[in-house]
């Protein structure tokens, strides 16, 4: 099989997962490989690969605002296969998002093989503060297990998305609200930069969206944030806090992530 994997990662952990899920299907045999979405464009292989495979968090439970547009532009994929594969903070819930994603892809054309939420460290950092290396990296650990055991699962349709709970599509509302009353990526991020700031340029060079602007050597963010935390995660000075408090708390980045690579 010629498996292409769509993913979107904001600090890194979906990529990780879909990096780990396309090396399992390699080990099988299979031909795998990864592509971001951030440049909107589809991979050269769209049309030749014998399945699509989507990886990205869920955000305020449920498909980043990004990869649900990307979703939307995709051409009719006329029976075509498809998986999810979701990282999210906590599984609870884990059906909504899936749910969410798997009627966007239905409708256009695709046969669901079926999908999976797998836990990783929470980059949500305006809420909670993340996880210390050491803690972090045994998540990922178990994390990556679980995509492997995805790989060796998923081509036989297990394991299949199961339908939303009533306590699941209540929480709908709640994404519903962010997105439509709270317009998270208008008013968000309420970030603002620190005398730390040396001004290099890093969090203008890797936020996927192009929403941050130097201006007289510091960062501004425009009204087009994803929230994906990728810009205050990965700023090497910790420069950059939330209106919250994010002084004292630590940053986090999957460990295979590499600025380096997300600039290029
Ligand atoms: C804006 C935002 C909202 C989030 N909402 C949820 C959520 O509703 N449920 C959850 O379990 N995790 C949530 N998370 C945690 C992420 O889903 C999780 O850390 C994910 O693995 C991040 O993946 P990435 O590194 O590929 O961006 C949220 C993170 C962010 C940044
Ligand atoms: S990444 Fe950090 S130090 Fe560099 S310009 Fe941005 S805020 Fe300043
Ligand atoms: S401004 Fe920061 S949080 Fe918003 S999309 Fe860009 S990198 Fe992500």
């Amino acid at each position: 099989m010629n498996i292409l994997i769509y993913y979107f990662s904001g600090t890194g952990n979906s990529k990780r997962i879909a990096d780990v899920a396309a090396e399992g299907f390699k080990q099988q045999g299979h031909s795998a490989q990864v592509k971001s979405i951030e440049d909107g464009q589809l991979d050269p292989q769209h049309l030749s690969a014998e399945i699509h495979g989507f990886v990205f968090p869920v955000y305020f439970w449920g498909i980043p605002r990004i990869m649900e547009k990307f979703m939307h532009t995709l051409p009719p994929a006329s029976g075509k296969k498809s998986f999810l594969l979701l990282t999210a903070g906590n599984v609870y819930a884990k059906s909504l998002t899936l749910n969410q994603a798997r009627k966007i892809l239905e409708k256009k054309g695709y046969a669901m093989l079926g999908g999976d939420t797998i836990a990783m460290p929470d980059s949500f950092i305006v809420v909670y503060d993340p996880p210390p290396v050491d803690k972090a990296t045994f998540k990922v650990k178990a994390a990556e297990g679980a995509a492997a055991a995805f790989a060796k699962k998923i081509l036989s349709g297990e394991p299949k998305i199961q339908k939303s709970s009533f306590s699941e599509i209540i929480m709908r509302f709640m994404y519903v609200f962010y997105r439509t009353v709270i317009k998270f990526h208008i008013f968000w991020p309420g970030f603002r930069v620190d005398n730390k700031c040396n001004s290099c340029e890093i969090c203008a060079k890797i936020c996927p969206v192009k929403n941050i602007q130097m201006v007289g050597g510091k960062p501004t963010w425009g009204k087009h944030c994803e929230a994906c935390m990728r810009c205050i995660q990965l700023c090497p000075q910790k420069a950059i806090q939330t209106y919250f408090g994010s002084e004292k708390k630590n940053r986090y980045k999957e460990p295979h992530l590499e600025i380096k690579d997300l600039i290029n």
